[in-house]
């Protein structure tokens, strides 16, 4: 298959592209790089050694899409991944999120179903999910709207947009990801997670205290209703998420369809930070903070409904994980923009 990533440049987009190419598809990578750099693409053809060309364009803007499917397509499917994702960020800036995150997947479909893709992949998130009664939370979990921030909000509403395309393009195959907690990096050390400005997430937070970057580990709250008191979260290797991507798309079926990707085992704040102090090999700077506004205890997913219909797996552990993260880290200090032998100057 010949697959249009958008938002490709990215931490799932960099991986997915190198699961793709690895299983002998091929990619083209579409994003404005707003939270990403050029050299994470130089990167995906330096672990495959197979081409990844990147176009640097706004996925909100139909003519820019039609424009890269005029020059470098045809596609039979498109992965969209291209969306703001810092769920604090989100509640100070509704109306950018809700046009970006909305605005990509609109132009994406009128583009992409125009010049006939057979196959829609959409990123979306487990945090859709409203209901902690239901937890592990399974693909039929109670969903809503009316979530705590526009992020999630967004990616709800896609879901609901894609939903009534799906009803008039019964042959369009149109399918969800619910993305739980995505962590770690490509085994090569060459490409991983690299938010611009401080994290928000846990993992990437940690990773930089490890590097010297931040001074400690700040932990939200030691006193939820959990086995050590601290949040627990399903945190999937971004690899094994990336062969999900695969999985789905040679798959292939027609009709809306939703999958969890996690690996259905939660796993608690002070696991995490344990497990990365195994991998760096040292005590890691930590204290207890207040818990932070919009969290809940715990999130985690049954993946069943994956395993059974991809015929897909999380294997990887929180400890590969780090490991993983800890290899990208070290050798990359300063994300992307740290030099490694062999980058294009
Ligand atoms: C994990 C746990 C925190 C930071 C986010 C997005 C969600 C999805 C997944 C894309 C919680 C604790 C965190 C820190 C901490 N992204 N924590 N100190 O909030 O589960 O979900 O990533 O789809 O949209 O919201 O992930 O990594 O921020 O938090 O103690 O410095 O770590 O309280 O228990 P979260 P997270």
């Amino acid at each position: 298959m010949r697959v249009l990533l958008a938002g490709g440049a990215g931490y799932v987009g960099t991986h997915t592209a190198v699961a793709l190419l690895d299983a002998g598809h091929e990619v083209v990578l579409l994003d404005d790089l707003s939270n990403t750099s050029a050299r994470a693409a130089e990167r995906v053809e330096r672990i495959t050694g197979k081409p990844a060309p990147l176009v640097v364009a706004d996925a909100r803007d139909d003519d820019a899409v039609a424009d890269v499917f005029d020059r470098l397509g045809p596609f039979d499917a498109v992965v969209q991944l291209a969306a703001f994702k810092a769920v604090g960020e989100s509640t100070q800036k509704p109306l950018d999120y809700y046009a970006n995150n909305l605005g990509t997947t609109l132009a994406l479909l009128r583009v992409g179903i125009a010049r006939g893709i057979r196959s829609f992949l959409f990123s979306s998130t487990g945090t859709v999910y409203s209901d902690p009664a239901d937890l592990p939370f399974t693909e039929e979990s109670t969903t809503s709207v009316d979530l705590s921030n526009p992020y999630s909000k967004s990616k709800r509403m896609n879901e609901a947009i894609l939903e009534d395309v799906a009803r008039v393009n019964p042959e369009l195959d149109i399918t969800i990801l619910r993305y739980f907690n995505p962590v770690g990096a490509h085994e090569s050390g060459l490409i991983g997670e690299d938010p611009a400005g401080i994290p928000n997430n846990l993992m990437p937070y940690v990773q930089r205290v490890a590097v010297g970057e931040l001074d400690r580990i700040g932990i939200f709250g030691d006193d939820y209703d959990t086995p050590d008191g601290t949040g627990l979260r399903d945190y999937i290797h971004v690899v094994d998420l990336a062969e999900g991507h695969v999985a789905a798309l040679e798959r292939g079926r027609p009709g809306y369809d939703v999958f969890n990707l996690g690996t259905g085992r939660p796993v608690s704040v002070r696991e995490v930070i344990a497990s990365f102090e195994r991998a760096v090999g040292r005590d890691l700077p930590q204290a207890v903070l207040p818990r932070r506004a919009g969290d809940v205890a715990a999130t985690y997913c049954d993946p069943a409904k994956a395993q059974r219909e991809l015929d897909w797996v999380a294997t990887r552990t929180i400890d590969d994980a780090s490991v993983d993260a800890w290899r990208w880290q070290s050798a990359n200090p300063q994300g992307f923009a740290t030099e490694v032998d062999g980058d294009a100057t």
